[in-house]
């Protein structure tokens, strides 16, 4: 798919820029930080930050801080999602997780500064003139609220303090939502909100409904992958979740029946964008993470 490369390329040759390049005395933070981004995600979630500022009649390069911080944020999540007092995975991105390639303190410190830094970025954005104040002081708050307490850090709390063995499914998907639509949601919205579109109320409300139904379905397949698939093709541990004797919607479910669950929920994703513009691109994308087998 040409622009989703395009998309990436822009991304990834951005992303480095914001953390300081010259040899400094907490050198190994910056390091690790850098080791963890560098690690060759998807990068889903800019793509889709820049997709829906473009579908809102946004310019993409505007948008690119902020595509980049949330970016940031994802990969803040992972490494702390991996640590020994979480789900104790050795494995991310093809490589030894943050804390085996340095240490458990360092992949702590990376985690922190790149959750922080995306507020700096996006603020910094509109001081460059890049957006407005007005969309930066939105970004900003729609991200604090989408990763906070009633977010994604919070449906991690609840995932790790109930240890995976919620029962029923719909508190799973409730989980789900928290700790993997939220932060989508705000991918989504942040590039609505970098457009500065007219319809922005509207767009915003396609824009949650889209990414809390792709949300759920991410997290199935993410669950049917940990049980189906390699680490050679993942990147990441397979089983992880059985060794934490961890419930998912699939485990449940099964296999069968979450795919099936995943596809209705692509179904909804897809229907939200139906009122956007030059909905191609991310139709097909949407239906590109449906097949994913990573
Ligand atoms: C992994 O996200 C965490 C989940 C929410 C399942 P991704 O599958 O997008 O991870 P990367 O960014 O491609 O490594
Ligand atoms: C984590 O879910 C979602 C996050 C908010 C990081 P998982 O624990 O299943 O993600 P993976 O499989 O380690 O990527
Ligand atoms: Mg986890
Ligand atoms: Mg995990
Ligand atoms: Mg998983």
């Amino acid at each position: 798919m040409k622009v989703l490369e395009s998309y990436i390329e822009l991304i990834e040759n951005n992303l480095f820029g914001f953390l300081p390049n010259k040899k400094l005395k907490q050198e190994r933070l910056i390091n690790a930080a850098k080791y963890s981004l560098g690690a060759g995600g998807k990068r889903i979630r800019p793509v889709l930050t820049l997709a829906f500022c473009k579908m809102c009649g946004g310019n993409v390069e505007n948008a690119l801080p902020v595509a980049c911080a949330i970016e940031y944020m994802h990969t803040f999540s992972l490494i702390h999602d991996d640590l020994p007092c979480m789900d104790n995975d050795d494995f991310r991105r093809g490589k030894p997780s943050c804390h085996k390639a340095f240490d458990e303190y360092t992949a702590l410190l990376a985690g922190d500064l790149l959750a922080i830094k995306p507020f700096e970025i996006i603020a910094h954005s509109a001081i460059d003139g890049k957006i407005s104040f007005s969309s930066a002081v939105k970004c900003i708050d729609y991200l604090g609220k989408s990763v906070g307490a009633n977010g994604m850090i919070g449906g991690q709390q609840i995932d790790t303090d109930t240890n995976g063995r919620i029962e029923d499914c719909n508190e799973i998907l409730s989980m789900y939502s928290m700790k993997t639509s939220d932060l989508l949601k705000a991918a989504c919205c942040c590039g609505v909100l970098c457009a500065e579109s007219d319809n922005e109320d509207f767009y915003l409300k396609k824009a949650e409904d889209y990414a809390y139904n792709l949300g759920l379905a991410f997290q199935i397949i993410d669950d049917i992958l940990d049980m189906t698939s390699t680490t050679e093709i993942l990147g990441k541990p397979v089983g992880s979740d059985e060794k934490s004797d961890k419930h998912t919607y699939a485990s449940i479910v099964g296999i069968e029946n979450a795919s099936r669950k995943a596809a209705e929920l692509t179904d909804s994703a897809l229907l939200s964008l139906d009122c956007f513009q030059d909905n191609d691109f991310l139709k097909e994308l949407t239906n590109l993470l449906l097949e994913r087998k990573k």
